[in-house]
Formats: structure tokens, C-alpha cells, sequence
């Protein structure tokens, strides 16, 4: 069987950490590692289960250290990245566009240059394995849609956001070492995420724990935002196979084919929680509270996923009802995780954020 040496970035984070499991458990022949800086956003909670695990490693650091990040392509010679790590909420975004160009832009250059050093030197002599550069990007990259169409591969970039400027902006940089330097890269843009071990500072998870401390769920301007859900384990597995089979230079568009607006969405929601609280029917719903409309707030992204689902046979296994019932479940049976992440800064971001609203 083929070894591997993995490099995946941000892998303590939300998508990253079902990415890490889902490559550790599966692929006991490949070498994990793992690089996160262990921003408020990641947890190396995400990972107890396979922490232990032979085939994986930890690596503590910051994309954004070029010295660094060249000294572990070094040392450890990895034949592939998988690259999550990323500032990814646009609100704070809004409050600190630096840190997302920092982080999304320098960090991304910082790791094709190493890779692109390994890669025409000391690795190619071997030859045994081709290597890959895998940028995990965003459907924000395509801009807002109105009430019709869906972004596909070839949709022009329109970024409207801090967040989605800095990704568009990555995955220029990304096309252009394949370009120019003819570096062996795969994009994929996915749409809207939720499941297990989301921080709670994104819609799902923020309104479930609002619900459980009897909290204002604010709404952003009238709710009708729309954003089209995949189940993060759909997306982990998006990802396999993506890396596995996908055409290296290519873009692979993944998205659940599941629109939402968002005041639909937060009613399931509320709905879901007064069943599994034993609430009485309509209580959650009580506390929707209307607020100030997010600066720049696009209106709607929709996923043509076809290329993904015809060419690489890939299909979202979970329907929405079921991903939403799992999460909540998951989040009931974790408050522990949820206070812990949401101790110490999170109070200040969400003063901050929301008090004046
Ligand atoms: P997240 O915010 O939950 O996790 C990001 C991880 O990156 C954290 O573990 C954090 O510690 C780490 N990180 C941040 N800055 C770093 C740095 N400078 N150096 C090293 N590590 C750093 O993010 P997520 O929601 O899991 O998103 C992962 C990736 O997927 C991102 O690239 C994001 O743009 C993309 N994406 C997310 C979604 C979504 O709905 N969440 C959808 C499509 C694409
Ligand atoms: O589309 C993919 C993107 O989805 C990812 O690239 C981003 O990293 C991820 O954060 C997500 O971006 P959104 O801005 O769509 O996600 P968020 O959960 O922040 O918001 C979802 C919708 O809910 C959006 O229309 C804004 C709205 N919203 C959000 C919050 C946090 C509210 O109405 N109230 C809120 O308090």
C-alpha cells in the first residue's frame, strides 16, 4: 500500500478535525500531521478520540511563519498538504480584516513555497508518490446570488466580505503556482457547513446555545439570507475523495443541494430543541430577535455540485432533518465542550458583537 506523508493545516479546528479522523482511521498506512495554531477556534479536544493514534502527529504552529513553516517541510518531508487552516467567520472579519489576509493569504504563500521547495528538489529524487497541494476554499468566493442560478466551477469571483476576499485571494495564489510553476494543486469551494464540534460563534451552534442559556436568537435583518447546508462529514468525505481522485489543476464545487433561508432554518431549529428539551412547542421561537443586518450581508449562495457527484460519484449521505437532529444531540450530550469553548474571550466577542446591535 502507497505511504503517505499528510500535511493537513487547521486540522483542530471544525472541518479539520472530522478531516484528521476520517484520514487517521481510514488510511492506517498514510502519516498524519497535523498543524494548528490553536487559535480560539481550535481544540485539541476534537481529536481525543484518535490522538494516540500511531499514524498521527501535532505539530503547534502559525501558517503565517514562513522560517517555521519551511523548517517542517524539512524535517519531515510531507508528499501532500491538505490546507483548512483559516480565520472563517466574516463577522470578525468585518472587525479585523489583517488577521484573515495574515492568516488566509500569507499563510497559504507561506505553505506553496515550501512545498514548491521540497517538491523540484529533495522529494523528487524519490519519486515514489506524485505530490499534491489540496486548498480547501469556500462557496463566498463566487459573491451573492439572487433568487436564481447556482455558482458552478466556472462562475466568475466576486468576493463582497473581508473572509471571502482573503479566500478568493488564497486560491488565486493557489492557481497560479500551478500556472507558473506548474505545482500540483486541487481547489474545492464548499458551501455552508454544520455538524459536531462547530464553535459557537456560527449560526447553528450559536443559536443552540442560546436556546439552552433562555437567550436572544439575533436574527440578522429579516432572515431571509439564504445558505445551502452540507453535513461536515459529507464534506470530510467530499475531501477523500477529492484527494484521492480528483483531477490535479481542477475545481470541485461541493454543496449539500439544500437552501435554507435562514428564518426557516432557525424555526426547524427551535423546533428540534423544544423536543429534545421537553420544552412546550413554540417556546424556542420566542426568543428570534430581530437585529442590525450584517455590513455587506449576501443574500444567497447555491451549490451546482454536478461536476463532484458525475465525474467522482460523490453524494451528501446525510438529509438535513437528520444532520440538524445529530448535531443538536451531539451538542446536548457535550455542554461540557460548549461552556468550555465558550468561557474566557468568548465573552468579549459576544459583548462586543451583539450587545448593541
Ligand atoms: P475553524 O475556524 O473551525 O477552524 C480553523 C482552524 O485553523 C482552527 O483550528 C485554527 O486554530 C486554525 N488556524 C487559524 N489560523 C491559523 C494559523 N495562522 N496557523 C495555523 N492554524 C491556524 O474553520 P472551519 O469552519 O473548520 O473551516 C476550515 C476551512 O474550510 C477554512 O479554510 C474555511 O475557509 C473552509 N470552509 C469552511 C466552511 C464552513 O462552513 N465552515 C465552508 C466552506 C469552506
Ligand atoms: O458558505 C461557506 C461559509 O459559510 C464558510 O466559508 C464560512 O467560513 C462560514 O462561516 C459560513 O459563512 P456564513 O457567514 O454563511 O455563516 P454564519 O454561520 O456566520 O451565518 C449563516 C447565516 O446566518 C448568514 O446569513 C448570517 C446569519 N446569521 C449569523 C449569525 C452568526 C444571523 O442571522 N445571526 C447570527 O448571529
Amino acid at each position: 500500500m502507497l505511504q503517505r506523508k499528510i500535511l493537513i493545516t487547521g486540522g483542530a479546528g471544525f472541518i479539520g478535525s472530522h478531516v484528521v479522523r476520517l484520514f487517521v482511521n481510514k488510511y492506517p498506512h498514510y502519516t498524519i500531521f497535523n498543524l494548528d495554531k490553536l487559535t480560539y477556534a481550535g481544540n485539541l479536544k476534537n481529536l481525543q478520540d484518535i490522538e494516540q493514534a500511531p499514524n498521527y502527529t501535532f505539530l503547534k504552529g502559525d501558517i503565517a511563519e514562513s522560517a517555521y513553516i519551511f523548517s517542517i517541510f524539512e524535517q519531515y518531508q510531507f508528499d501532500a498538504v491538505i490546507h483548512l487552516a483559516a480565520e472563517t467567520h466574516v463577522d470578525r472579519s468585518i472587525e479585523n480584516p489583517l488577521a484573515f489576509v495574515e492568516t488566509n493569504v500569507l499563510g497559504t504563500v507561506n505553505l506553496l513555497n515550501a512545498a514548491k521547495k521540497i517538491w523540484t528538489t529533495s522529494l523528487k529524487q524519490s519519486d515514489a508518490v506524485t505530490p499534491v497541494f489540496y486548498h480547501v476554499s469556500t462557496d463566498e468566493v463566487y459573491g451573492s446570488l439572487d433568487s436564481g442560478g447556482f455558482f458552478t466551477e466556472t462562475t466568475p469571483y466576486a468576493p463582497q466580505s473581508p473572509y471571502s476576499a482573503s479566500k478568493a485571494s488564497s486560491d488565486h495564489f493557489v492557481r497560479a503556482y500551478h500556472n507558473t510553476y506548474k505545482l500540483p494543486v486541487l481547489i474545492s469551494n464548499c458551501s455552508n457547513n454544520y455538524g459536531q464540534h462547530q464553535f459557537p460563534e456560527k449560526l447553528i451552534p450559536l443559536f443552540i446555545n442560546n436556546i439552552l442559556q433562555n437567550k436572544p436568537l439575533p436574527v440578522y435583518g429579516k432572515g431571509e439570507n439564504v445558505r445551502d447546508w452540507l453535513y461536515v462529514k459529507d464534506h470530510a468525505r467530499a475531501i477523500d475523495v477529492i484527494f484521492h481522485y480528483g483531477n490535479v489543476g481542477e475545481t470541485y464545487n461541493v454543496g449539500g443541494q439544500n437552501e435554507w433561508k435562514n428564518i426557516d432554518l432557525v424555526r426547524l431549529l427551535c423546533k428540534i430543541m423544544d423536543n429534545r428539551l421537553g420544552k412546550i412547542a413554540g417556546s424556542s421561537e420566542r426568543l428570534i430577535t430581530y437585529v442590525t443586518d450584517r455590513a455587506g450581508h449576501d443574500l444567497r449562495y447555491a451549490i451546482d455540485a454536478q461536476k463532484l457527484m458525475h465525474h467522482l460519484d460523490w453524494q451528501p449521505s446525510v438529509s438535513f432533518e437528520e444532520g440538524l437532529e445529530i448535531t443538536v444531540d451531539w451538542y446536548l450530550q457535550n455542554q461540557t465542550w460548549l461552556a468550555e469553548v465558550t468561557s474566557g474571550a468568548y465573552q468579549q466577542y459576544y459583548k462586543q458583537q451583539y450587545e448593541n446591535r
